[in-house]
């Protein structure tokens, strides 16, 4: 009897009583695996929790997600920031270079992507959050926001060609509250197609804040949007700004992700 002829009986055997084995040993596992990196037994971190998520509008689209950073993790990105903060930049239409400008006037740096086992932690929930890859979003930043500082209403598509070149345009942006605020430094989307609908009157929002749909920042809660329609175009609805500071600070972070592989270009 010949090697195969033994192998048939062996295989049905096996069916019958490890029903598991095949599956086990079949790719289904690898995949699974690699889809979602999200690191275990972290002591700050929360695990990914989609119940947490709703969405707050289609145009455009956009998400809350409560409680999606620990107080441990807001409080570490502000102590890994607060002494290296330097004026915002904005890019320029046309060149695409950083320059200064009086629409944005907050502080803030840029961590490193992977920095530690926190960063790396937020950056896995934020890719199975948003079902984008690691590789796709840019380092995180964190801004500060005080005594009217803002960010007046922009889109964070590009206008210029430059800044394209590495991972495309960016697709989605992730903004993390670290701090609760006393007064304004909400998160307005001046054309959402539902601005009409949210009342005003019931929290204490900020006159910029009823010019839209209006996020009032939390501590731990992220908002997601995304910049792009489904259909690859741009999506001007999520011209969005970041409402002057009246009362308190703002601590915030945020995370860009862009439609191609951020860390190794093609
Ligand atoms: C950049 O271009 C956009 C779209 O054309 C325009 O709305 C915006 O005001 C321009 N920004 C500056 C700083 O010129
Ligand atoms: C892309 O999608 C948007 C939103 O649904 C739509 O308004 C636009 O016409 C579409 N553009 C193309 C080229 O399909």
């Amino acid at each position: 009897m010949g090697f195969q002829a033994l192998l048939i009986p062996y295989f049905l055997f096996s069916l019958m009583f490890f029903p598991n084995f095949f599956i086990q040993s079949s790719g289904l596992r690898k995949i699974r695996k690699s889809v979602i990196r999200l690191p275990n037994g972290d002591s700050y971190g929360h695990p990914f929790d989609p119940t947490r998520v709703t969405q707050i509008s289609w145009h455009p689209r956009a998400f809350l997600y409560r409680n999606f950073l620990t107080d441990a993790e807001c409080d570490h990105l502000i102590q890994l920031a607060k002494d290296k903060l330097e004026l915002s930049m904005v890019a320029d239409n046309e060149s695409g270079k950083s320059v200064a400008s009086e629409v944005r006037t907050s502080l803030g740096m840029f961590l490193w992507k992977n920095q530690d086992k926190v960063i790396a932690g937020i950056e896995s929930r934020i890719s199975a959050w948003t079902f984008l890859p690691v590789e796709n979003g840019e380092a995180m930043q964190v801004l500060h926001y005080e005594n009217g500082q803002k960010y007046e209403p922009h889109w964070d598509y590009f206008h210029d060609k430059a800044n394209q070149v590495r991972g495309g345009h960016r697709v989605a942006t992730i903004l993390m509250y670290l701090s609760n605020v006393r007064k304004g430094g909400e998160t307005v989307f001046p054309n959402s197609e539902i601005k009409d609908s949210q009342p005003k009157a019931i929290k204490d929002w900020s006159e910029c804040a009823k010019k839209g749909y209006a996020v009032k920042p939390e501590k731990g809660d992220a908002l997601l949007f995304f910049s792009l329609h489904p259909n690859t175009t741009l999506d001007e609805f999520s011209l969005h700004e970041s409402c002057p500071v009246i009362e308190g600070e703002k601590w915030s972070a945020t995370k860009w992700i862009h439609v191609r592989n951020f860390d190794k270009p093609q």
